[in-house]
Formats: C-alpha cells, structure tokens, sequence
C-alpha cells in the first residue's frame, strides 16, 4: 500500500481522511541518524508500549491521537497537523542536557523541566526558546501553553505509573498535534522516546542502550513492554 510518510522509526499508511495507520519498525536510528541499527521486536514494543500509555493518559483526561491498536506493529490514530517542536520533560540530567551543562548523567533537577527543540533533521533539532516559538509562529501562544501544560500532567501520571513498575522516568520527548482547533499529544512513547531506569540496579532500560552500545538492548525493550503489561 502507498506509504503516506516513512520516518526512522515508523511507517504513516493513509486510511480515509480522518485517521492514519501507523507501522512500527524495528530500525533503530541514534544522534540525527549517524547511528544505524535494527533492535530485533522493537517496533511490536514500541506498538504495545505507546498503544497501552496512550490508554492510561486517556482514561486520566489527555487528549491523544490514539484510536485503536491494529495488530502487533500497527495502531490507527487520528490525522493531526503536527507542530514542528519536540517536547522534553526532564526530571534528571541525562543526554543532552548533561552534556551541554557538564552535568553527571543523574544529577536530579530542582523542578521538573520543559524544553522544546525545532524538529528539524538538516539542522540537528536544535533547541529554541518558548519566545522563538511564537516569534516563528510555530505554535500560537494558547497551543503553547496547553503544549506545556499537557506535557507536565502526562509526566505526573508516566512517572507514577513507571514507579509502581519499579522504572524511574528520567526524561521524555513527547510531540503534538493539532486538529480541528485542539490539541493532541502525538507521535509514539515508548522507550526510544524515554529514558528509564531500573530502580533496582540503576541501569538503563530503554534506547541509550544502543546509544551508547551497552548490549542488552532487545531484552531491555522486552523488559519494559512486560512491566508496561504486567500491571
Ligand atoms: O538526548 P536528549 O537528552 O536531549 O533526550 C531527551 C529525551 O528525549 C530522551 O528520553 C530521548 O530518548 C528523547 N528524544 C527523542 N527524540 C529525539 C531527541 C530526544 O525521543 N529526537
């Protein structure tokens, strides 16, 4: 069938003019693509793992994307218009942000932290400013606000849910849409799009596995899609 749009990590099949099919690969890209790989079931994971929070966040009154799961690697979602920003909430130094700061990986925040870059691959996603967000247009200052404030419950309720599953969410990227004026939490959260942590062995359960060629990837995403499951 005509693929509508393929990203890195999944495939965007056109349905009929309200909703999208969704197809999850187990390619695996790191640091704008300059690393290359295939995580054997990671797009079953990533499926699973996005479908049943996309649930969770919906029963506690988030707005999402997400309509049903289709099989294994598909779900259907609403077509949005997605705002050119990623969205990452941080509650510990990790990645990018120790870097840029000379932080130790786990050095705890005073707060909770919202961070947005541009989505752009030709330039790296660099980060921007809420002031150049509206400056650029890319999102009006009522989308902004219900962007950040959304991002902010969807943190509160990932964290307590991952916490009862013995993982510490230390960070996230979440992305938006918007469609007929409001909007929706879009995209996938699964461990490519999350750091976490075993709260029991502080080791990393989730994609900085293969960033940083820690071995163990394909059994790490299992582990996470069996606590997501597990309840
Ligand atoms: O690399 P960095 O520290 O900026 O990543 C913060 C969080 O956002 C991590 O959980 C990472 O997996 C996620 N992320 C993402 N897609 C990107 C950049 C970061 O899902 N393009």
């Amino acid at each position: 069938m005509e693929k509508l749009y393929e990203g890195k990590a999944k495939v965007l099949y056109p349905e009929g003019e309200d909703t999208l099919r969704v197809y999850f690969k187990d390619e695996a890209t790191a640091f704008n693509a300059q690393k290359r790989g295939i995580i054997p079931g990671k797009g079953v994971v990533n499926n699973k793992v996005s479908a049943a929070l996309f649930r969770l966040l919906e029963e506690r009154g988030v707005k999402t994307h997400f309509v049903e799961e289709l099989s294994e690697r598909e779900m259907r979602v609403k077509r949005v218009r997605i705002l050119p920003l990623e969205v990452i909430l941080r509650y510990k130094a990790a990645g990018s942000f120790a870097k840029r700061y000379g932080l130790k990986e786990g050095t705890p925040l005073k707060a909770p932290l919202v961070e947005f870059s541009l989505k752009n691959d030709a330039l790296g996603d660099p980060l921007i400013c809420e002031d150049a967000v509206l400056a650029l247009g890319l999102a009006r200052p009522e989308a902004l606000e219900a962007v950040k404030a959304t991002t902010l419950r969807v943190g509160e309720i990932l964290k307590a849910f991952f916490a009862e599953r013995g993982l510490e969410l230390v960070d996230f990227k979440l992305e938006f849409g918007e469609r007929e004026g409001e909007i929706l939490l879009a995209d996938e959260i699964s461990p490519d799009t999350m750091r976490l942590w075993d709260m029991a062995t502080g080791e990393p359960m989730d994609k900085d596995r293969f960033r940083k060629d820690l071995g163990g990837v394909e059994a790490a995403y299992q582990e996470v899609l069996r606590r997501v499951l597990g309840g």
